[in-house]
C-alpha cells in the first residue's frame, strides 16, 4: 500500500519544525546566487549517490573546511557556524582534541568487543564524576539516536513496564524507537506502526500553549503530566529534552513538578541532553539549572570533540539491572579512538573555561539581541539560556502570527552576510555558536543577524500585501 502523503503545504510545514525546507524557491533564488558550477557538480553527484531523505537532499552547499566557530565552502566563504549540529562545544578541529585522536590512533585504533582499554574506562570514570548526583554508570554508543535506545530499554528492564510519556515536538533521534518517542511529523508519518505505549502531551512552550496559560506559564503542562502518569498508572518513564534546542525553556519548577510526579508514580526520568549538554547552557549539564538529578542522562554530539559520533547514557547506580539483556552492544561501544576525543573535549571544556564562557557570553549576547527587538517588530521574542539561542520571529506580536517565510528569508539573508544557523519550527532562528567563540566574533553574528532582519523587514513594508 503506497502512504498516503501529505498535502504540500501540510508537509512543507511538517518540515519546518526541524529546520528550512531545502526545496524552497528561497533555497533556488540563494543557490542560483552562491553556488558556483564545481560546488553544483559535488551537490548533483551526491543527490547522485546518496539515497535521498527529507531535510537532507538536495544538500546546501559543500565545505572544506571547519575551524574553530567557522566552517568555509568549497568557494573559500567563511560562515560563523551558528548550527553546527551542536557538535562543537570545543570548536570545529580543537587542536588538542586533533592532537589526542592522532596519538590515540597511532597507540589502539579500535576495541573489540568483550575487551576494554583504557581511553573508554577513564571517560566512563570522568562522566560519572562530572554528572550530577548518583549517575555514575555509563554506556557508550555511536550515537545519541542509539543511546536514546538503550535508556528506553533500561527503563523497560528496571520498571518491569513498557508505556512512556514524551512530548510533541520532541527530537530524540530517527530509529523507529526514537521518532516512537520523538514528537515531531516530519519523521512520524507515513512510516507506519510505532512502538506502541508511547504517550504524548505538550512540551512547554507557552507561546503555543494548548492549556492557554496566555504566556504566563502556570504549570499546567507539567500537573497533565503526572494525569497522564495517574490515568496510565504503569508508565516506566518519562523521557524529554530538558531544553528543547528550539528553544523553549521551561520556567524554573517545571523539572521539579515533574520529577516528584515521576517519583510518585514509580516512573523513572530520562533527559536527553544530546545537543545542549557539556556546557551549551551555561552549566554542565541544563537539568542543573533546574536543581534536579534525572534517573538517566543522555549525551552525545559534541561528546565526540566534533571529530567522532560517541553518544552516552549516564545511569544512576541503581539502575546497574540490565546484566542479562543487551542494552547496546553497539560494535563501537568502546572506541579508544572516540572516547580519546572525548576525554580531550571535556579537558578543554575545563581548561578553557567554556561552560563558564558560554554563561557570561550567552547573557552578553541576549542582552544585546533584546536591545534589536524595539526597533526590529519582526522579533516576537528572544530567549536562551548561555549559548543556547532562539529569535522568534512574528508577523503580528498580538496573535503570535509566525513569520515563516521572513524568517527564511533572514536565514539567506544571514548567509550570504556570513553567518549559518537553523531555522526551527519555521520561525525561531536558532542560535546555537561554538561554546570557543569570542566576543567579537558574536557581535559580528549579531550585526549580521540585524542587517538580515532589516532587509527582510524592509520587503516585507515594500510588498505589504503579502503578509
Ligand atoms: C535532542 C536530540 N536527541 C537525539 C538526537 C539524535 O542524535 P544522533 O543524531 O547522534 O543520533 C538529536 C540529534 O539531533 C537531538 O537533537
Amino acid at each position: 500500500m503506497n502512504p498516503v502523503p501529505p498535502t504540500a503545504t501540510a508537509g512543507r510545514n511538517q518540515l519546518r519544525s526541524e529546520g528550512d525546507v531545502n526545496l524552497s524557491p528561497r533555497r533556488r533564488t540563494w543557490a542560483a546566487k552562491h553556488i558556483s558550477a564545481e560546488t553544483q557538480r559535488l551537490l548533483d553527484a551526491d543527490a547522485r549517490h546518496f539515497l535521498h531523505q527529507s531535510l537532507s537532499t538536495p544538500c546546501l552547499n559543500a565545505l572544506k573546511s571547519a575551524q574553530g566557530a567557522w566552517i568555509e565552502d568549497l568557494e573559500g566563504r567563511r560562515y560563523l557556524d551558528f548550527h553546527g549540529n551542536n557538535v562543537h562545544q570545543v570548536g570545529f578541529g580543537h587542536p588538542r582534541v586533533i592532537a589526542a585522536v592522532k596519538e590515540q590512533l597511532d597507540q589502539l585504533s579500535f576495541c573489540p568487543r568483550r575487551y576494554t582499554c583504557e581511553p573508554a574506562v577513564r571517560l566512563a570514570q570522568r562522566l560519572g564524576k562530572l554528572a550530577p548526583g548518583d549517575l555514575n554508570r555509563v554506556l557508550l554508543a555511536p550515537g545519541g539516536t542509539a543511546a536514546i535506545g538503550m535508556a528506553l530499554k533500561l527503563a523497560r528492564v528496571a520498571t518491569g513496564r513498557f508505556k512512556t510519556i514524551s512530548m510533541w515536538d520532541a527530537f530524540h533521534g530517527a530509529s523507529l524507537d526514537a521518532i516512537s518517542v520523538g514528537g515531531e511529523a516530519v519523521f512520524r508519518q507515513g512510516i507506519g506502526p510505532l512502538l506502541p505505549g508511547c504517550e504524548h502531551v505538550p512540551p512547554p512552550d507557552n507561546r503555543h500553549c494548548p492549556f492557554k496559560c496566555g504566556a504566563a506559564c502556570n504549570l499546567a503542562c507539567a500537573d497533565y503530566v503526572e494525569y497522564v502518569l495517574e490515568k496510565e498508572g504503569d508508565v516506566a518513564a518519562v523521557i524529554a529534552e530538558t531544553v528543547r534546542c528550539t528553544p523553549f525553556i521551561p520556567p524554573p519548577d517545571y523539572w521539579q513538578r515533574i520529577r516528584a510526579a515521576c517519583d510518585r508514580h514509580g516512573a523513572l526520568l530520562i533527559l536527553d541532553e544530546i545537543p545542549i549538554g557539556l556546557g551549551r547552557t551555561g552549566r554542565m549539564f541544563a537539568c542543573e539549572h533546574y536543581g534536579i538529578v534525572p534517573d538517566m542522562l543522555v549525551l552525545g554530539k559534541g561528546l565526540g570533540g566534533g571529530v567522532f559520533p560517541l553518544a552516552a547514557l549516564i545511569a544512576r547506580e541503581g539502575l546497574n539491572v540490565a546484566g542479562q539483556h543487551a542494552l547496546g552492544h553497539y560494535t563501537h561501544e568502546k572506541n579508544p579512538v572516540a572516547c580519546a576525543a572525548a576525554l580531550a573535549t571535556l579537558e578543554v571544556l575545563e581548561s578553557e573555561n567554556l561552560v563558564e564562557h558560554a554563561r557570561e557570553l550567552g547573557a552578553y549576547a541576549m542582552q544585546r539581541l533584546r536591545e534589536l527587538a524595539p526597533r526590529r517588530p519582526f522579533i516576537g521574542d528572544v530567549r536562551g539560556l548561555g549559548l543556547l539561542m532562539g529569535v522568534e520571529l512574528l508577523r503580528n506580536r498580538a496573535t503570535l502570527e509566525r513569520a515563516t517565510d521572513e524568517a527564511e528569508q533572514v536565514m539567506y539573508g544571514a548567509l550570504s552576510r556570513g553567518l549559518n544557523f537553523k531555522v526551527t519550527m519555521g520561525n525561531i532562528l536558532t542560535l546555537t555558536p561554538a561554546l570557543t567563540i569570542s566576543r567579537a566574533e558574536m557581535d559580528q553574528a549579531i550585526a549580521i543577524l540585524d542587517a538580515a532582519i532589516g532587509e527582510a523587514e524592509a520587503a516585507a513594508s515594500a510588498a505589504p500585501a503579502r503578509l
